[in-house]
């Protein structure tokens, strides 16, 4: 099959080496604080949006009662109602609904802050889609959006959130029978059609920030088109915020369009004059001249980077100018006001009610610095803000199907993504934005829209996703944009490796037992794996703390005492081991606050870790898995993990430096693994995570048994004698043999097979 995306890993690799390049140069700015530094947006980006909360439909409670619900909807003070009544969106309000009556798709373009998110699903009540226990439904891209909507629709309705307005975001259901509008993550609403695959409880579904083409809306978009054949009575809204939408229109026969009329003012914009080597350095520059230079009632400002690392550093680095300049600035003058700002970060690992913060009042006697993700580009509407600050890039999940490789990159942003950033800083007035690029390198390094994620991104959890949907025929799924085949050939490859799929490309009995859980395919593996050796507790731990950002605190006044703090959880053979030892010492501490804040733990990871433990251990006890405990033997854990990533391990070949197995790439042991530094390293091992910054890093390593990986990779792997052990090399990690005992020991070496190489 031709794909008219040929090229396109290669010229995306590129681009991603640029970023590579200009990241290298801003970690070398910040050599010391980024030596040890945890990249907990690793982690943070470390499972995909997929949930499963069966219990939810399965929770047959009492039925609310649907007039009640009608008096609390009217109960609404006029001050939201004003607010409300103020919205572009409002005005075409009939119109739309009458669209929605007459039509089953409909596509609605909107500027951002229009109100679609937070207006439509209302609208939809108030019309009667939520009669007879029906509800309606409104997918978002990212978990931070759909908790942060529904808290603000929950406010304007005047309801608490969870009953008749909820959320649903992976391991976290905050809904109830009562719940009338329910915002989800797309992940979540794949999951339910898991569970019933006509998705009878909605009459109407809002795919909100469609124009993200995210991985899950994409499959979610092919899924309806079928769908929608079968429940001629279930209603489709597509939001987009930008204009490309005849795309949607195309897909669905010609849906209609509905614009709503925007309302923005005109953006100045300042392109960079030079390239900009270091751009947190330059953002910072750029957010403390606009501060001291303008008026603070004049805008807020918001500046878009790529992840919580940069962010951080960052908010730290304005603070620290902006108080420098202050203290200059005392010895002309008393007339000071040192808090006359507030830094607002946002990224996802963010709790929500932290960031919920930003959408607070300041009156006018501070002003707001956003520092975001591009979470800020379209699905957070923040009002008042009248700088932009764009670093140009993105962090992004890239696949490199030829090699089988899932890498997190920064990638310059696409010319779309860009002009988005800008028009952030026209919604309530004229404003500027400063670009932290020049404009030819905009021309060059940029594509014009974002490449959609399903063409950039391994697919096995998907793949294994929609045959558990009994979508046997994957490769003929309509697809909005199709993924370029060798992706889908490689994922397929993949979950048939770890034995999810049989060689006909069916669900295998593990396979099936696989796609029950809200895991990518290699954890629930190791999941399934462990309970059949005897260790299935411990690795509900490792697993549950593998799902959450963060677990080691690094604050920037306290960074040696925290790296050491953190050292004394380290299990020199695993970084899984460190993750289970920091919990089990946790448990013994009586899950306490205190102790955690005492050792450089991130309390909230921990709480939401042992949640996550209870909702998998849940999923287990239906499946009937039994959750077994291996006491005070590890060494059959790593055996497990190994079960799951034997196409994720690396050799030894040097002083900290390992070589991929699978690829032959050089890779290097990330700063914050527990093997950092050790003077006698694991000659194999097997990683969670690759990351490419400067370097190619793997995170998250455990050290495995060469056997090991023979036995559950004995299509990839072959072990050879390759002499004797007179001048040995490395030796097999681990392994007793009897040889060993008779002293003659052949030197072995594990090679990679070449026709499976091939
Ligand atoms: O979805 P769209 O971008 O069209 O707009 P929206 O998210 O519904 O936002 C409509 C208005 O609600 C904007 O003025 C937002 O600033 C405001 N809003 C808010 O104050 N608090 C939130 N949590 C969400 C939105
Ligand atoms: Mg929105």
């Amino acid at each position: 099959i031709a794909s008219p995306y040929k090229n396109l890993e290669s010229d995306f690799t590129l681009n991603a080496k640029k970023g590579s390049l200009l990241v290298a140069q801003k970690r070398a700015h910040r050599q010391n604080v980024e030596k040890n530094k945890e990249t907990s947006s690793i982690t943070g980006t470390r499972i995909g949006e997929v949930l499963g909360i069966k219990e939810h439909f399965e929770n047959k409670k009492k039925k609310a009662n649907d007039s009640n619900i009608d008096q609390t909807f009217n109960d609404i003070s006029e001050d939201i109602q004003a607010t409300r009544r103020s919205l572009p969106i409002y005005k075409t309000r009939n119109d739309l609904l009458r669209m929605i009556r007459e039509n089953q798709v409909i596509i609605v373009i909107g500027e951002t802050g229009s109100g679609k998110t937070t207006q439509l699903a209302q609208y939809l009540f108030e019309d009667g889609y939520c009669q007879n226990n029906k509800i309606v439904g409104c997918t978002q891209p990212r978990r931070v959006a759909a908790m942060s909507v529904a808290t603000r629709v929950a406010h304007e309705i005047g309801v608490e959130v969870g009953k008749e307005v909820g959320y649903s975001i992976r391991f976290e259901d905050v809904t109830s029978e009562c719940t009338k509008l329910k915002f989800l993550t797309d992940g979540i609403l794949l999951r339910e059609s898991l569970v019933d695959s006509e998705l009878d409880r909605y009459s109407c579904i809002i795919m909100d920030e469609a124009h993200e083409r995210s991985l899950n809306t994409d499959i979610l978009l092919g899924i309806f088109k079928a769908l929608l054949v079968r429940r001629r009575d279930l209603k489709l809204i597509i939001t987009s915020a930008t204009l490309s939408a005849s795309k949607f229109s195309q897909f669905f026969r010609g849906a209609p369009h509905f614009k709503i009329p925007g309302r923005t003012f005109p953006v100045q914009t300042i392109y960079s004059k030079h390239t900009v080597g270091d751009y947190v350095h330059a953002a910072v520059t750029e957010a403390v001249r606009i501060h001291v230079s303008t008026d603070i009632k004049s805008g807020d400002i918001l500046i878009f980077m790529t992840g919580q690392e940069d962010i951080e550093a960052t908010a730290d680095c304005i603070k620290e100018k902006l108080l420098e300049v202050f203290s200059k600035k005392r010895k002309y003058t008393e007339d000071i006001d040192e808090n006359d700002f507030e830094i607002f970060p946002i990224y996802s690992a963010l709790p929500s009610d932290i960031q919920n913060r930003i959408f607070q009042d300041l009156h006018g006697i501070k002003r707001k610095i956003v520092i975001s993700t591009n979470i800020a580009e379209t699905s957070l509407t923040i009002d008042g803000i009248r700088y932009v600050i764009d670093s140009g890039y993105s962090k992004i999940k890239v696949y490199n199907p030829k090699i089988g490789l899932d890498s997190l990159v920064m990638a310059p942003i696409s010319i779309a993504s860009s002009n988005q950033r800008s028009g952030r800083a026209g919604r309530t007035a004229p404003g500027t934005a400063y670009r932290l690029y020049t404009e030819e390198t905009m021309r060059e390094d940029m594509y014009t829209q974002t490449i959609p994620e399903i063409q950039r991104t391994n697919l096995s959890n998907t793949l294994l996703l929609l045959k558990s949907l009994n979508i046997t025929d994957v490769f003929n799924f309509s697809f909005l944009d199709p993924p370029p085949i060798q992706t889908l050939l490689a994922s397929m490859y993949e979950l048939w490796f770890i034995g999810a799929i049989d060689n006909s490309g069916n669900l295998s009995s593990l396979g099936k037992t696989m796609s029950k859980f809200p895991l990518p395919p290699s954890l629930s593996k190791i999941l399934l794996i462990s309970s059949k050796n005897g260790c299935s507790q411990e690795m509900l731990i490792i697993v549950s703390m593998l799902s959450v950002p963060n677990i080691f605190n690094r604050p920037k006044e306290q960074q040696q005492e925290s790296d050491t703090a953190r050292s004394r959880f380290f299990v020199p053979e695993s970084d899984h081991l460190t993750l289970l030892n920091v919990f089990s010492q946790w448990k013994s501490n009586r899950y306490s606050h205190l102790w955690c804040t005492k050792h450089f733990l991130n309390y909230r990871s921990l709480k939401r870790a042992n949640d996550i433990r209870i909702q998998l251990s849940k999923v287990m006890k239906k499946l009937d898995i039994p959750l077994t405990s291996s006491g005070s033997d590890w060494d059959v854990i790593r055996k497990c993990i190994c079960s799951g990533f034997s196409h994720q391990a690396a050799k030894l070949s040097g002083l900290g430096k390992y070589i991929h197995l699978k690829t032959g790439m050089d890779v290097h042991l990330h700063p914050t693994s527990a093997l950092f530094g050790l003077g006698d390293l694991p000659p194999y091992v097997v990683y969670h995570e690759l990351l490419m910054t400067n370097k190619e890093y793997i995170s998250c390593v455990t050290a495995v048994d060469p056997f090991w990986l023979v036995d559950f990779g004995p299509f990839l792997y072959d072990l050879k004698r390759i002499g004797s052990s007179s001048n040995a090399g490395h030796k097999l990690y681990g392994y007793d043999t009897e040889e060993e005992d008779s002293g003659e020991v052949d030197e072995l070496d594990l090679r990679i097979k070449s026709v499976v190489a091939k």
